[in-house]
C-alpha cells in the first residue's frame, strides 16, 4: 500500500481494521499522527521509512486517543527518538496514571505499552504539523479522550474513530459510561458545523461526503438509544471478529470457552443479554456462518473479513 500525500508533505497510510490508519509529516523533524498496533510495528516502521524518514528523528507524535490500534508504536518510537507525545488532557491523565482500564487495554486483553505523554491538548488548541495548522476538536463518546484534527485551509478532517465512512466504531459503555451515546451525538454535532472537503478516518478509506457519514452514524446511535441490546450485539460481533482476525484460526470446540475467559465477553452479555452466555454466542455464530463471515474447516474456525 502506498502512502498518499494529502497536503504538502503530510502522508496518509490506510491500514486495515486491526491497525488504525496513520499519518507522517515528511520533514527533518518528522511528526506522526497515530502509530497503529504494537504487533504490527515492523510493518508500520517500514511504511513510514518509505518516505525516507528515520524514526530516530521523530519530533512529535499526536495520538488521537489511547486505544491500542492507534498508539502501538508510541513507546518504540519515543525510545528511539525521545520525541514528545501529545494526547487530549484526559488521555494524558490516563497515561500518566497508568490506567490500563480507561484505555480499554485491560478490558479487551490487548497488547500495549505505556509511554511518556509530554503534551496535553485541549479542545480548540491549534497545532502545527509542519506549516499546516490544525485545530484540535475534542470528540468524546467512543473514547473519553478522543480528538479529531481539522485543517481549515484545505478543509481536511482527520476524524479518527469518531467518524468512518460506512460503519461506526464500537461503543464500550462499560468503560465510557452509560451516557457515552449522548456524548457521541454531541461530538458529531461539532463536526457537522465544519466546512469539510475530505475526511481521513481512523479505519477504512477516506471519503468526501462528511454529512452522509454523519447521518448514517447518527441514525445508528439513535437506533442504539431505542434498542439497548443492539449496543451489546454490535460490540460482541465486532470484538469476536477482531479476535478471530488476530488469532487467524481458532478451534471450534474451544472458542466459546476462550471467550468466557475474557472480561469483555462475560460482562457484555451480563450487561445486555441477561447472562445468557451460550445462547448469545450460538446466535451470533449462526448469523456469522449464514453470512459467510465466519467459516469452519476441519474443526477450526476463521473469519473471511480482511484485517
Ligand atoms: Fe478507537
Amino acid at each position: 500500500m502506498q502512502p498518499v500525500e494529502i497536503i504538502k508533505d503530510l502522508f496518509f497510510f490506510e491500514r486495515g481494521f486491526l491497525n488504525g490508519n496513520h499519518f507522517a509529516l515528511r520533514s527533518e523533524k518528522p511528526i506522526l499522527i497515530d502509530t497503529a498496533y504494537i504487533a504490527d510495528f515492523n510493518e508500520t516502521a517500514g511504511l513510514i521509512s518509505q518516505l525516507g524518514l528515520n524514526l530516530a528523528d521523530v519530533q512529535l507524535i499526536i495520538s488521537t486517543h489511547c486505544h491500542c490500534d492507534h498508539i502501538g508504536g508510541n513507546k518504540h518510537i519515543q525510545d528511539q527518538s525521545g520525541c514528545d507525545i501529545a494526547l487530549h488532557k484526559i488521555g494524558k491523565y490516563f497515561i500518566d496514571t497508568r490506567d490500563d482500564w480507561a484505555t480499554w487495554w485491560k478490558y479487551y486483553g490487548q497488547e500495549a505499552d505505556f509511554f511518556d505523554c509530554t503534551i496535553a491538548l485541549n479542545d480548540g488548541d491549534v497545532v502545527f504539523i509542519g506549516p499546516h495548522e490544525f485545530t484540535v476538536i475534542h470528540t468524546p463518546g467512543h473514547a473519553a479522550e478522543g480528538i479529531v484534527l481539522y485543517n481549515p485551509a484545505e478543509k481536511l478532517l482527520i476524524s479518527s474513530d469518531t467518524l468512518w465512512k460506512n460503519d461506526m466504531a464500537v461503543m464500550t459503555l462499560r468503560i465510557e459510561g452509560s451516557a457515552a451515546l449522548f456524548q457521541m451525538l454531541e461530538s458529531l454535532e461539532k463536526l457537522a458545523s465544519l466546512d469539510v472537503r475530505k475526511v481521513y478516518p481512523g479505519h477504512g478509506p477516506p471519503f468526501k461526503d462528511m454529512h452522509k457519514a454523519l447521518a448514517k452514524t447518527r441514525k445508528r446511535l439513535n437506533h442504539f438509544l431505542k434498542h439497548r441490546d443492539q449496543i451489546g450485539l454490535d460490540l460482541l460481533k465486532k470484538i469476536i471478529i477482531y479476535t478471530l482476525m488476530m488469532r487467524k484460526t481458532v478451534e471450534v470446540d474451544l472458542f466459546f470457552d476462550d471467550l468466557m475467559q475474557t472480561r469483555w465477553y462475560k460482562e457484555t452479555v451480563d450487561l445486555y443479554f441477561n447472562a445468557e452466555y451460550r445462547p448469545t454466542y450460538d446466535a451470533i455464530m449462526k448469523d456469522f456462518q449464514k453470512r459467510a463471515i465466519v467459516k469452519t474447516q476441519n474443526g477450526s474456525m476463521f473469519t473471511t473479513v480482511k484485517p
